[in-house]
Formats: C-alpha cells, structure tokens, sequence
C-alpha cells in the first residue's frame, strides 16, 4: 500500500441518463435514486483510494438546488475531501445537461464518509492524501 495518494488517483466520474423509472410524477429525478448513484460513486472513489473494502458510515450532507428532469444527462464527479486513520471524506458534485440545449447546471453536491475494511470487517488504516 503507499503511504501517500492524491486526491486524482481516486476521482471517480459517473454518468447516468435519467429513465422513466427514475422520476417522480412532476418527471424530476427522484431523490432516492440520486443518493443511490451517490452513494456508488463515492464508494468507487474511497475503495479506489483505500485499494480495500469499504462502508458508508454517514451521508452528512445532500442538497437539491435543481431538479435534473427525464431524459437529462446526470454527471456525478466524486473527489476525496480528507482522510483519517481509517476513514476517507468525499464529496460528490451533481450536473444535470439538457441534451437538447447543451445547458448544464449544477444540482446537487453531498458529503459523505467511508471507513475501510479488512478481510474481516475490521476497520483499517488508508493512504495519506497528498495535496
Ligand atoms: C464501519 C464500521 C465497521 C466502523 O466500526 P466502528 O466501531 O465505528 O469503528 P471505529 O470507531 O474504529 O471508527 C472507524 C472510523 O470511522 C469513523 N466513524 C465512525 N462512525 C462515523 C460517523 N458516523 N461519521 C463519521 N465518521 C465515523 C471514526 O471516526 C473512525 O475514523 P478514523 O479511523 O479515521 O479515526 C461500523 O460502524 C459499521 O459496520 N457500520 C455500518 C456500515 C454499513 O452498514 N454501511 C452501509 C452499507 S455499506
């Protein structure tokens, strides 16, 4: 394992397309489902960093500026924030894109945190992050 990463060696970027199934009866993406794309992204970003298994252990913050609406472009971009002995902070940023009109906003961003896990469970030191 090396002792130092930076925060590009763990960047994680996901797309979606959002799918009838994916919205509320108003045809923007439900809140559910975002968290779900969320929570992957940023989980891909602490396993990536930790080169192990790895646990939620909180969502400390999500926040919906804009809706992203049926049939948009859903850009997740998930960066590490800081880590400690075993656990990892990330924060994930959201774009909806209007394929029609090229418009990009930006949605959502979250924080969460991850703890690394042994083959047994246990929590277990990570990388250092290097700036
Ligand atoms: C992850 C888990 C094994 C950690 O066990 P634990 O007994 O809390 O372990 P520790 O007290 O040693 O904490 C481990 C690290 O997590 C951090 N941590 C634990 N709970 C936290 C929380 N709610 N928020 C932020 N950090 C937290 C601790 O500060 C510690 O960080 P550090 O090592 O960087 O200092 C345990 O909490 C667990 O199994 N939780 C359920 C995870 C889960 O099911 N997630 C959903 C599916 S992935």
């Amino acid at each position: 394992m090396k002792a130092f990463k930076t925060v590009s060696e763990s960047s994680v970027e996901a797309v979606h397309l959002v799918l009838p199934n994916d919205v509320n009866l108003l045809n923007n993406l439900m809140g559910g489902q975002l968290m779900h794309w969320i929570d992957i992204a940023a989980a891909l970003t602490a396993s990536k960093h930790a080169n192990s298994i790895v646990a939620t252990v909180s969502m400390d913050s999500l926040n919906f500026k804009h809706p992203a609406r049926l049939g948009e472009m859903v850009r997740l971009q998930s960066n590490l924030v800081s880590v400690g002995n075993t656990s990892m902070k990330i924060k994930v940023d959201v774009w909806a894109e209007n394929l029609q009109t090229g418009n990009k906003i930006h949605t959502n961003e979250a924080t969460l945190v991850f703890v690394a896990l042994d083959d047994s469970g246990k929590p277990t030191p990570v990388p250092g992050l290097m700036h």
